[in-house]
């Protein structure tokens, strides 16, 4: 059954923020960091809207680093001990104080003290249409491999709020795409991305500016996709999170 939609959490935005100041986003990335690169990209052309902070992550060797460094983006790599103690935790909340966390392809739980910390606030993005093929391994190509396993005829990808289980918090978007027969891991995994790309960056935007995601998303795309390519989740009658 879907989740009720997560109530606002009045203390979203940061305490020392100003009114119309643009909305603090910290990313995590733990691979090459294409979801990051347009988040970065997305939010540089509405400077007034959002603002990424920073980017960390677990992999000295992502690729996300370069597209952050790129963009003269602090960044800050941790282990899993400092994961796993609350250091990083006590990073975030001192260094870059978000008043919005994305995973842009992160691997790791988020411990249950962070993700108290920002309830609400952590959105994750997963490759497939949950709540099938979520969960604990399934990530990456593990996804695209069970779903072709089980002669699926269409997948796509979900944004949502991040909870102490892995893909498990209340979903706030979600786009299709068809899997077709000759389809491998990696083609599919392609057009699943394709969707990641188009549609991450609008999320994060609508969450930013207290919009409903769909409502918001369907504006900004119009016509330029297919029409039942965007699903249409249970009403989105408020917001899942008001102005940042
Ligand atoms: C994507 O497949 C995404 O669904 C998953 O990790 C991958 C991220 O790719 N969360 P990139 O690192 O953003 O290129």
């Amino acid at each position: 059954a879907q989740e009720p939609h997560p109530v606002p959490d009045p203390s979203l935005r940061h305490p020392s923020a100003a009114a119309s100041a643009p909305v603090r986003i910290l990313l995590l990335a733990s691979g090459g960091g294409s979801n990051a690169e347009r988040i970065i990209a997305h939010f540089a052309a509405r400077p007034d809207v959002g603002r990424v902070v920073g980017l960390l992550t677990n992999n000295p060797t992502a690729g996300a680093l370069a597209h952050a460094a790129r963009a003269g983006i602090r960044t800050h790599v941790f282990d899993r001990a400092a994961w796993r103690d609350g250091s990083v935790q006590s990073l975030i909340e001192r260094e870059f104080r978000p008043d919005l966390i994305v995973l842009a392809g992160f691997l790791w739980l988020v411990p249950a003290g962070l993700v108290m910390a920002y309830a609400g606030r952590i959105l994750n993005i997963h490759p497939s249409l949950l709540p099938k093929f979520g969960g604990r391994g399934m990530h990456g190509h593990h996804v695209h491999e069970a779903v072709l396993a089980a002669r699926e005829t269409e997948s796509g990808m979900t944004i949502h709020l991040v909870n102490e289980h892995y893909d498990d918090g209340a979903t706030l978007f979600q786009a299709r795409c068809p899997v077709r027969p000759a389809d491998t891991p990696t083609t599919l995994a392609a057009r699943v991305l394709t969707l990641e790309h188009r549609y991450l960056p609008l999320v994060a935007e609508a969450v930013a500016r207290g919009e409903a995601p769909e409502a918001f998303v369907c504006r900004a795309v119009g016509h330029a996709v297919p029409p039942d390519e965007i699903v249409v989740l249970p009403s989105q009658s408020t917001p899942p999170l008001p102005g940042l």
